[in-house]
């Protein structure tokens, strides 16, 4: 049983010495591995990882093709001016692979957990030596996994799998005991900017939680470049978090005075404090005309897009 850190209780400064020891401790002369996915849950782990093991720590983002535009670049850029150098990883063609022709949720969260931990982190471990990966799995995460709602890619122990045994290393999580709230508060007292620390959550198996059906590389782009205009239209109205899903179903749509069996994008857009439950924002109904409009402009074979209006529970903020 994981004892919650809540946000009233937290005190940063002592939360971030315990967790700088005990990495130092553990680790002792060794290197470790940080998984670095630029989230609020990984950029913190980055930091404290760096704190307690400068160059012994490897950060390590890996481009697994299923993040959002350009995201590898502007990761390594910004942790590169905060002193922590990124390794970029290519890994594309064996996460599409490991994905092609999966349709179940949890089979996809499963394919994507094995082909990080034990193909792409696995080799990364035994070629260099390290024992250790470090990362970024918050209570939520876990709590989400043991009431059966979904496997989240990061959640091993509480399963009863260990982590040494299938993957060859031991994982390190220091997050663990706290929820969104108490990282953002870790994440200011850190020193990282604010840009980082109030980013909206991205979940470990990136676009491929926000493709219903197949997730190709094709499939990617178009959630992809929905993503895009999603966030730049809702980055303003303060929500916890806002998101575009591609629906597998096709609908009859016009284009150019013709028959379009298009494609449909749904719109999610959540006021929260920790993910545990979730209302959908009352966003304008002017809000709601730009998202359609730029959306159906510039994703090409879109020909319909909707808002959820559903809360959390029974949805759950991603599709998958
Ligand atoms: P759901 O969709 O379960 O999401 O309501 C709750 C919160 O968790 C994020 N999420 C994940 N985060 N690994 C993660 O690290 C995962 O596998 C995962 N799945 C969902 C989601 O974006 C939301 O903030």
């Amino acid at each position: 049983m994981i004892k919650e850190i809540t946000l009233q209780e937290l005190n940063s400064e002592l939360f971030i010495r315990e967790k700088v020891d005990e990495i130092k401790r553990t680790v002792g002369d060794g290197i470790a591995i940080n998984a670095l996915s630029g989230g609020v849950d990984s950029s913190v782990v980055t930091m404290l990882g760096h704190r307690a093991l400068g160059p012994h720590l490897r950060t390590i983002f890996v481009e697994n093709g299923i993040m959002r535009e350009g995201e590898a670049m502007q990761v390594a850029g910004l942790f590169k001016k905060l002193g922590v150098t990124v390794e970029v990883v290519d890994a594309r063609k064996e996460f599409f692979a490991a994905l092609k022709g999966i349709t179940n949720p949890e089979e996809k969260r499963e394919a994507i957990t094995q082909t990080f931990y034990r193909e792409v982190f696995g080799r990364i471990v035994r070629e260099s030596g390290a024992k250790f990966l470090l990362q970024g799995t918050i209570l939520t995460d876990v709590d989400e996994t043991i009431a059966g709602i979904k496997r989240q890619h990061n959640v091993f122990e509480q399963l009863g799998i260990d982590p040494q045994q299938v993957f060859g290393y031991r994982i390190l999580e220091p997050l663990i005991q706290l929820r969104k709230d108490g990282v953002r508060k870790i994440g200011h007292a850190l020193g990282l900017p604010a840009s980082v620390f109030e980013r909206i959550p991205f979940p470990g198996p990136a676009l491929s939680a926000r493709v219903i059906g197949e997730v190709t590389p094709e499939r990617i782009e178009t959630v992809r470049k929905a993503t895009q205009i999603v966030e730049r239209l809702l980055q303003g109205t303060g929500a916890f978090q806002y998101l575009a899903i591609l629906h597998d179903d096709r609908v009859t749509g016009i284009r150019d005075g013709k028959r379009d069996f298009g494609q449909q994008i749904e719109i999610r857009c959540w006021e929260s404090t920790d993910a545990r439950m979730a209302t959908p924002t009352r966003l304008s109904f002017d809000t709601l005309e730009l998202l359609a409009r730029d959306i159906i402009n510039e994703v090409p074979g879109i020909v319909s897009v909707t808002y959820n209006i559903t809360p959390k529970p029974p949805s759950t903020i991603e599709a998958v």
